[in-house]
């Protein structure tokens, strides 16, 4: 049964916005999934074209077990549905995947109408519940492979899959329907109709944009809950906490979790980002550094210094390139002995990136960048200091900055690459000529531009380019399926000027667009007013080639400046860089 109820509480207009959908997916399981159809932010994964939605599972047997609930701006329309479904006061155990608000938003009002339902996650999970509802009730600690027979053949197995996002993650196996609770592991952030994961050709940027975001960061922490996945018998169902559930495609999209951490894992560079997990931002900060070092080709250790014994911190750091350190005001404490253990290990020839979440004193942070300078490490971005609550812009930057230091690892590797390849290959390659663009794009409060001369006329009809775009650029972010973006084509004998400032190496956060005369367009992207025509776009598909990525986009709308023109063209002595 599938059924689609509106918000009675919104206008008309708003109705189809937040909705919910009942719908039965195994034996005695039923999904209710929060529709948040307009949601546009999610932290570091910004920008969302899709909206999202957040599952929620009625596991019937003989005792009754609720899994995750949903976010607290669908609290009545959330409640309402589980009534109209369940007797709330009937519900035995309250199964937490994981305590990000989205799923553990109205917890305290399953608690008021369950007063002896027992709360059941992890460790982690159960601590932070109990310091955000402050409220006693029962509870049950549960480690990874421990059971719960609901009765009916329902036993519920926990399978731990620690930093898959935060700390505190736990899968549940039923054994009765072979269908696997994952919450945000095997999601993504796309709102519709069909409960599950019917066209893969639709869901999947948005899948692999989650995975990057979320997941990417901690690749060797995914494999290893996969390790753990392969002891279960057969998974029919992926029942997710965000976007359309997996059935059809289970092998696949599992499967490409597995291929992404080992081709992320496998990096002979690695980097270390040394956090302490606050459940919040720090957390995504740290994803969003790390996320940038990824793009550079480079591996990342996450490691929560609340969490990590000192050996392995000794261990992770020496064997490092670079070493990112992010510190809260949590963090002093446990973050002294670890420091000490840091410092010991780090050493001459690595590079270092410091940030600091909401501390208090500028003297702190100086005095550890001065030490790690004193240690002989090389400074890859300059310190960041996050005072207020982080914007799309603050995870932008945080971004770039792991992308500059990844950079800064790959350098000597690129040389060395450079200069691998075959020198009249590399000579002949050279003689692809190409054009001189710069590209634009806009999304929410953060901006970009890259100089572009990999850009060619894919189709006619519709009017359709391909841009080739390297993996590590900061646009490459603002150019996924659906993102909107201006073209600017740049003229022949008069694009010196523009060509410099936008080849300039941009600090991390730093405003591309100071000192160039633009002009908006309809997507909000800059257009530039001295380039000699441009087109703008709206990204259809990506194709991904190894270090850069293939956008196709249509060209919606444009105009040229000067009729009789020509374009400027980018002529090469060789082919292994720009
Ligand atoms: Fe969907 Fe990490 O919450």
């Amino acid at each position: 049964m599938v059924a689609a109820v509106a918000n009675p509480a919104n206008s008309e207009a708003k109705a189809r916005r937040l909705t919910i959908q009942v719908s039965e997916i195994a034996p005695d399981t039923t999904t209710l999934r929060s529709l948040d159809w307009d949601r546009d932010r999610f932290d570091i994964e910004f920008g969302l074209q899709n909206g999202t939605t957040y599952n929620s599972y009625i596991i019937r047997g003989e005792k009754i077990a609720l899994v995750d609930t949903s976010h607290a701006k669908f609290r009545s329309l959330y409640l309402d549905t589980l009534k109209a479904n369940i007797d709330p006061a009937t519900i035995d155990y309250l199964v937490i995947s994981h305590t990000e608000p989205d799923h553990s938003g109205l917890v305290s009002d399953i608690l008021a109408l369950a007063p002896n339902v027992t709360v059941v996650g992890t460790k982690v999970a159960l601590q932070f519940l109990s310091d955000l509802i402050h409220q006693p009730f029962k509870q049950q600690i549960l480690k990874n492979g421990d059971q719960i027979d609901l009765g009916k053949g329902h036993i519920l197995q926990s399978v731990s899959a620690p930093n898959l996002h935060w700390p505190d993650t736990m899968l549940t196996y039923d054994y009765g329907t072979g269908v696997l609770f994952t919450c945000d592991v095997f999601g993504m952030h796309y709102c519709n109709e069909p409960t599950f994961d019917e066209d893969l050709k639709a869901i999947a940027p948005d899948y692999r944009f989650y995975y990057d975001c979320l997941m990417g960061p901690n690749a060797r922490s995914v494999l290893a809950a996969m390790k753990r996945m392969d002891e279960l018998p057969k998974i029919d169902i992926i029942a997710n906490g965000h976007g359309p559930l997996l059935r059809y495609n289970v092998v696949e999209l599992t499967g490409n979790y597995r291929k992404w951490s080992q081709d992320q894992t496998k990096g002979e560079t690695t980097a270390v980002v040394c956090y302490v997990s606050d459940y919040g931002y720090s957390d995504r900060l740290s994803q969003a550094i790390a996320k940038g070092i990824i793009k550079t080709g480079v591996a990342v250790e996450m490691v929560d210094l609340k969490a990590t014994d000192l050996q392995e911190v000794r261990e992770l750091v020496s064997q490092a390139s670079g070493v990112v350190l992010c510190t809260s005001p949590e963090s002093h404490e446990t973050a002294q002995t670890a420091l000490s253990t840091i410092m010991g290990v780090a050493k001459e020839k690595q590079a270092f990136g410091i940030y600091e979440a909401f501390g208090g004193e500028d003297q702190s942070i100086d005095l550890l960048n001065n030490k790690f300078k004193d240690l002989g490490l090389t400074p890859a971005f300059p310190m960041i200091r996050v005072r207020e609550q982080p914007h799309e812009s603050t995870y932008q930057l945080c971004d770039e900055a792991g992308t500059d230091l990844g950079q800064l690892l790959k350098r000597k590797e690129t040389i060395k690459q450079m200069k691998a390849i075959d020198a009249e290959l590399d000579k002949a390659l050279g003689r692809i000529a190409g054009g001189l663009y710069i590209i634009t794009a806009a999304k929410g409060e953060v901006k970009s531009a890259m100089l572009a001369s990999w850009v060619a006329q894919t189709s006619f009809k519709p009017l359709g380019l391909s841009i080739a775009v390297a993996k590590d650029r900061a646009i490459e972010s603002l150019m996924h399926v659906g993102d909107r973006f201006v073209l600017n084509v740049l003229e022949e004998g008069n694009y010196t000027k523009l060509m410099q400032h936008f080849l300039k190496r941009f600090a991390p956060g730093a405003d591309r667009f100071e000192g160039v005369k633009t002009q908006a367009s309809t997507s909000g992207s800059p257009i530039l007013t001295d380039a000699l025509a441009f087109m703008e776009c709206t990204v259809v598909s990506r194709m991904e080639c190894s270090d850069h990525w293939i956008v196709y986009a249509t060209a919606d709308a444009g105009r040229v400046s000067k009729a009789d023109a020509l374009s400027a063209t980018h002529h090469r002595k060789v082919g292994n860089h720009y």
